[in-house]
């Protein structure tokens, strides 16, 4: 499934393009039925906001065999590689819980700036595929972008004291993935950007996905509403575009350093995982 030539020039002048209704309500079902199973799984790839609930669950290509096929869909993979001009590997894959009543914010930020100075990659020809597993709404914490600033490289790179104190003792990636983040994008820098586009807040019923470029600025309040907002964010790396070594790694399942590109399979596959109802 390929995009148009009017919405990959959509994507290269704004850094992101709204999919709506992109996966079926089966499709999504397929995928919600097994969020039980894997938020229950006690393991470092589960990660907890401060109040316990699930804020993140990550995957490596071996964890879900459900997840690996969404990740290797027709309709995923086709569109990164036209919009990256190479194939492609996932280099990060997560499921964001932002749980109804408790699930927690995040800063303003860039994600370019954790994947180049934290895990080595050299340049933003990445880019993140978010399948929205239940409707987002202004209540429950849609992820908020600002239009054009792809485009304005790396920003506001020092890394926050106090995200740094908070995880002292825990692994210091911690710090990358917890509400107090490691870089955030400042005030000054962000009423600059946005005086030039205003901000855009990624709604949509379940099943649209958004697609945004690595450098754009993102934030997302926390949920207050009843309603949980889980999000399936597949991250698209060129394999022209593969880690340098760094000197503290992140884990594998952060940061995959297994560079093979993806093979395509046909979007029905997924089917294959329907739970038989109990009768
Ligand atoms: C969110 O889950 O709302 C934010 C996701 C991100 O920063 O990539
Ligand atoms: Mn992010």
């Amino acid at each position: 499934m390929e995009l148009t030539a009017a919405q990959i020039k959509d994507y290269n002048e704004n850094g992101f393009l709204m999919l709506d209704g992109y996966f079926s309500a089966q499709e999504v079902k397929v995928i919600t039925d097994e969020l039980p199973v894997i938020f229950e799984e006690d393991s470092p790839r589960r990660i907890l906001e401060s109040n316990g609930k699930v804020r993140s669950v990550f995957f490596t290509t071996e964890t879900n065999e459900l997840i690996n096929c969404v990740c290797r869909m027709d309709k995923l993979v086709t569109p990164a590689m036209q919009l990256l001009g190479s194939p492609v590997y996932v280099h990060q894959c997560k499921i964001n819980a932002k749980q109804a009543m408790y699930g927690d914010w995040w800063q303003w930020h860039q994600d370019f700036v954790y994947w180049n100075i934290e895990d080595g990659m050299p340049s933003p020809r990445v880019m993140n595929m978010v399948i929205l597993l239940q409707e987002v709404d202004e209540f429950n914490g849609p992820i908020f972008l600002v239009p054009g600033t792809h485009r304005v490289g790396i920003v506001d790179a020092e890394p926050q004291q106090s995200a740094l104190d908070e995880v002292k003792d825990a692994p210091e990636y911690m710090s990358t993935l917890s509400a107090n983040l490691k870089y955030v994008i400042e005030k000054q820098t962000l009423s600059k950007y946005i005086e030039a586009k205003p901000m855009f807040s990624a709604k949509g019923k379940a099943g649209s996905v958004l697609v945004f470029h690595g450098n754009l600025f993102h934030a997302s309040l926390s949920n207050l509403s009843p309603f949980d907002r889980n999000i399936l964010i597949i991250t698209y790396n060129s394999v022209e575009n593969k880690l340098m070594p760094v000197d503290k790694p992140r884990p594998e399942f952060i940061a995959s350093r297994n560079f093979t590109s993806i093979e395509k399979i046909s979007n029905d596959e997924i089917l294959k995982f329907i739970k038989k109802e109990k009768i």
